[in-house]
């Protein structure tokens, strides 16, 4: 009865080890299977975690060069990329530890190899059978790739091959200005790579709010970014050490080329079930190709769930670990829930941008009638006394009831101010709750209390 479970999760990124733990808290037999030699799936391997920590190395560097002299401080500053590759590696090696130590003290069993749906109740991975009441799949996301354009993760890479680059190219082109595209674009532009941004629509970060794009396109602008927006690549011819694009109108019209030393395409990410055994067991797939679920995260075959990038909504590690949670509970026979419309999103550049609930195009859309407060960095204190004064908050309230239905930062430490936002959401808060909150002077929170009275038309500081 060795290997007899009360659940087996295939994938330990951040939605299945998450769900493992819970899990194992409530009492149940958790086996994981992965098939990577360490666990915590894209996230820690080669997605947020190695991106974060060169977003911070880059930046660091970047205001040694630009912000280090105004504010008195002499330093000679060079990269040292191989080193900062290391100091990368020692962040994930931290990270995937901290799973293994996390699995032995809850008491996970961990199975290496693919694991594929071998029946009801039955999971293979190799020759081992598993035996378990509930089998829930996390296998999460891979690149989307661009018919014609073959990632070779050296010319041409994915955002894998961007966390792996032997050296700093001096040109870099991506196509895609969503997430992945303006995060690692904003690493290589700090240290040096003149950044080239193809977008198919006619703005950058669709999804986010409008305004906040805008202002976000201009600060990069200024940055050194140069975008081609409305734009499609139709070909890449790669030459020793070159690449060279055709890009066109979207609309169609005259092709162009653009070279560079390096390619990253950031085009999306499509949900990955290869090789699970789907099909033989039955499961039913959407029309993109995601494993469909119902409220509760039950596929149409009993006893196999699934959770995160594999199944509909945002594809974010946070979302993810979210419903790991909710399910686990749901297993144990509690009552597990995700708040769908309470799930932050955040850019980790330079401002950073970050946002929760409705964007002000999603309201007028839905034909809400709502008042929006913004206040601008500008006038913020401690904004001022660091200079980091670009950017605003913005809050949208409803006009009726004041409740809170949307807030966008783009500024300093948006990707932490937007919890304040959150918060105040889950709990069905008022841009008047949030304006009569005492706010610690100086900090950049006040920016957001600010931008709560504005709602009402009496910010005090602008
Ligand atoms: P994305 O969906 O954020 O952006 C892809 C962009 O590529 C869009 O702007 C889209 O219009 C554009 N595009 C699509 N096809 C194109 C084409 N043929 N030519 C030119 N442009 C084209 O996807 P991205 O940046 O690859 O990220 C993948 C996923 O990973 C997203 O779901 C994202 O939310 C997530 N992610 C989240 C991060 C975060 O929360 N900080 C960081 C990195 C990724």
């Amino acid at each position: 009865m060795a290997n007899q479970f009360d659940v087996t999760i295939i994938g330990t990124g951040p939605g299945g080890y998450v769900c493992a733990i819970r899990a194992a808290q409530l009492g149940l037999k958790v086996a994981v299977v992965e098939k990577r030699a360490t666990h915590g799936g894209t996230c820690l391997n080669i997605g947020c975690i190695p991106s974060k920590a060169l977003l911070h190395a880059s930046e660091l560097y970047a205001e040694s060069k630009h912000a280090f002299a105004k504010m008195g401080i002499k330093a000679e500053t060079s990269v040292d990329f191989p080193q900062m590759l290391n100091f990368k590696q020692e962040a994930i090696d931290g990270n995937t530890k901290g799973i293994d130590f996390l699995f032995k003290k809850n008491k996970i069993t961990v199975f290496r190899g693919t694991g594929v749906i071998a029946g009801p109740g039955k999971v293979s991975v190799g020759s081992e059978v598993i035996d378990t009441k509930s089998i829930i799949i996390a296998t999460g996301s891979d690149v989307a790739r661009l018919k014609g354009i073959e990632i070779d993760e050296q010319q041409i890479v994915s955002s894998t091959g961007a966390l792996e680059l032997k050296q700093v190219p001096a040109t870099l082109a991506i196509i895609g200005a969503g997430v992945i595209g303006l995060e690692l674009g904003s690493v290589y532009a700090r240290l040096g790579a003149k950044v080239t941004v193809i977008e198919y629509l006619d703005r950058i970060l669709p999804g986010m709010d409008n305004e906040v794009a805008k202002s976000f396109q201009r600060i990069l602008q200024k940055q050194g970014f140069a975008f081609r927006l409305s734009s499609k690549v139709t070909a890449a011819a790669k030459a020793k050490d070159k690449v060279t694009l055709t890009v066109e109108p979207a609309a169609g019209g005259t092709p162009e080329s653009i070279s560079a030393d390096v390619v990253l395409v950031a085009v999306g990410r499509i949900p990955y079930t290869a090789g699970l055994g789907l099909e033989a067991a039955g499961v039913k797939l959407d029309n993109r190709g995601r494993v469909e679920v119902d409220d509760h995260f039950a596929t149409n075959i009993p006893g196999i769930y699934a959770i995160g990038d594999v199944i509909r909504g945002p594809m974010l590690a946070h979302k993810a670990e979210d419903e790991g949670v909710a399910l686990a509970e749901i297993l144990a026979g509690q009552a597990g829930h995700v708040n769908y419309g309470v799930i932050p999103g955040v850019v980790y550049t330079a401002p950073e941008v970050a946002a929760v609930g409705k964007t002000e195009e999603e309201l007028k859309a839905e034909g809400v009638n709502y008042k929006a407060g913004k206040f601008l960095f500008l006038a913020n204190g401690r904004a001022k006394a660091n200079q980091t004064t670009d950017g605003f908050v913005k809050i949208l309230a409803d006009a009726k009831t004041d409740r809170v239905l949307g807030v966008h930062i783009i500024g300093p430490m948006a990707g932490e101010l937007i919890h304040e936002a959150a918060v105040l959401m889950e709990f069905g808060g008022s841009a008047e709750d949030l304006a009569r909150t005492c706010h610690a002077h100086p900090t950049l929170s006040e920016a957001v209390k600010e931008a709560a009275m504005a709602v009402a038309g009496r910010s005090i500081h602008s």
